[in-house]
Order: C-alpha cells, then sequence, then structure tokens
C-alpha cells in the first residue's frame, strides 16, 4: 500500500485539497498541493516586479526559486507552511493579484518543466496523495490511483466564496465564478501539460456529495487498486 500514489486532478475549487489532504490523513501518506509551487512563482514574482507576461523572466525565477513546504507551523486552518525566502507565505498565495496572475504563469513550458522534476522526485517515492491538474496526465503518469475530480461551476464558486467569507475575506459570487471560469479556460487551453483527465482516471462528479463521502469514494478506489495488485 505504501509505494502508491494517488493523483487527484481537477478544476479550480473542486475540493481536490480538502479531499486530498484528509485521504493523505486517513492512509498516513504525504499529502502535496502542487498549486503551492505555481502560485510561489507567481506570488515572487508580484513581489520583485517581474511583470507576469515576461515569459523569461518568469522563467529564469522558477528556476531558481526555493519553494519549502513544512508542516503546519500555525493552527489557524492551514494544511501545511509555505515558505519563499524566509517569509511564511502561506495565506499570501491566495491573495487575489496571485489568483490572477497564476495560470498564466503555469502555461509557461518552461516554468512547468523547472517544477516537474521535484514533483516527480518526491511521486515517485510513493506513499503520496498529489493534487493538482496534470499530475496523472504528466508529471505522474505512472500512478497506480488516478482520480478527476469534478463538479459544476456554480457548485465550486459557492464552495470557493464561502471558503474566503470564513476566513474573514471579502468576496463577491459573481467575481468568484468568473475566476473560475477564467482560470479553467486557461488550465485547460495552454499548450504544455492542459488540465484533462487521463484515460485512466476514475470521474468523481462531487456537486451532489458532502466532504465525507467523498473521501470515501476515493478510499474506495485505493483499496479497490490495493486489492488487484495483491
Ligand atoms: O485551489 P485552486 O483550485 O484555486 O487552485 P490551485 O490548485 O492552487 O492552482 C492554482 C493554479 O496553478 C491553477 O489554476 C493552474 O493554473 C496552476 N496549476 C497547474 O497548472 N498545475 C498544477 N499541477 C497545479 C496548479
Amino acid at each position: 500500500m505504501k509505494d502508491i500514489t494517488i493523483a487527484i486532478d481537477g478544476p479550480a475549487a473542486s475540493g481536490k485539497s480538502t479531499i486530498g489532504c484528509r485521504v493523505a490523513d486517513a492512509l498516513g501518506f504525504v499529502y502535496l498541493d502542487t498549486g503551492v509551487l505555481y502560485r510561489a512563482v507567481t506570488w515572487a514574482a508580484l513581489e520583485r516586479g517581474i511583470a507576469i507576461a515576461d515569459e523569461a523572466g518568469v522563467t529564469r525565477l522558477s528556476e531558481s526559486l526555493a519553494i519549502d513546504i513544512q508542516r503546519p507551523a500555525v493552527d489557524d486552518g492551514r494544511q501545511y507552511t509555505v515558505v519563499v525566502d524566509g517569509r511564511d507565505v502561506t495565506w499570501l498565495l491566495r491573495e487575489q493579484r496571485v489568483n490572477d496572475g497564476v495560470s498564466p504563469v503555469a502555461a509557461y513550458a518552461g516554468v512547468r518543466a523547472a517544477l516537474r522534476d521535484e514533483q516527480r522526485r518526491l511521486g515517485l517515492r510513493g506513499g503520496v496523495v498529489m493534487v493538482g491538474r496534470d499530475i496523472g496526465t504528466a508529471v505522474l503518469p505512472e500512478a497506480k490511483v488516478k482520480v478527476y475530480l469534478d463538479a459544476t461551476l456554480e457548485e465550486r464558486a459557492q464552495r470557493r466564496h464561502r471558503e474566503n467569507l470564513s476566513r474573514g475575506q471579502d468576496s463577491d459570487y459573481e467575481v468568484v465564478r468568473a475566476e473560475l471560469e477564467r482560470r479553467d479556460y486557461i488550465d485547460s487551453h495552454r499548450a504544455t501539460a492542459p488540465l484533462s483527465q487521463a484515460a485512466d482516471a476514475v470521474y468523481v462528479d462531487s456537486t451532489e456529495m458532502g466532504i465525507p463521502e467523498v473521501v470515501d469514494r476515493v478510499l474506495e478506489i485505493v483499496r479497490q487498486v490495493a486489492a488487484t495488485r495483491e
């Protein structure tokens, strides 16, 4: 069981991080949210005054930036602590300016290449739940368990809107919905490793499902895969 890698991909705010983290806890696996890597590059570019449209500049940054993902250091609902340039940027990665810039940054082939090796190294160790957009298709095509987690745009926007409000952040449902739609479009239409369901992924539509139900469904898929290997 411990050598299994679980890849969970899907559109923005489909619940990948909540489900991924809980599945990892249930199995005693490591959890890695790969969106954080793209968000960290975007945040650092904004901080350093590198224009998001400057592909060469952003790519160079992604090749040298040290992104450290640690166990949660503060008990404020976070799943991990992200340190960049010696700063705890965990919540800064959720700022609107990062939401706006991250999909264009993630579309740069050089940025994806720079971040791919580290993701593969971690994934190939097994005992990992990795969530993102291209884990089952490009980063770890050999993953034993692949889930494509989906929900309608309206449901995903409601979830992200409620999440923002619960964090004390200003939020407007219509704005959130438009932002998710825009990001999904860019993520699905980029040339390099676009968001798409791997041929061997199990499709899970979570629109009408609660969190425990989705967690159980993923654990059931893991058990089925583990059983066929015995
Ligand atoms: O949590 P949310 O669904 O809003 O997004 P995220 O998982 O933090 O990812 C932010 C952005 O990073 C996505 O919209 C993609 O543009 C990019 N991303 C990617 O290209 N590949 C991944 N494996 C993960 C994220």
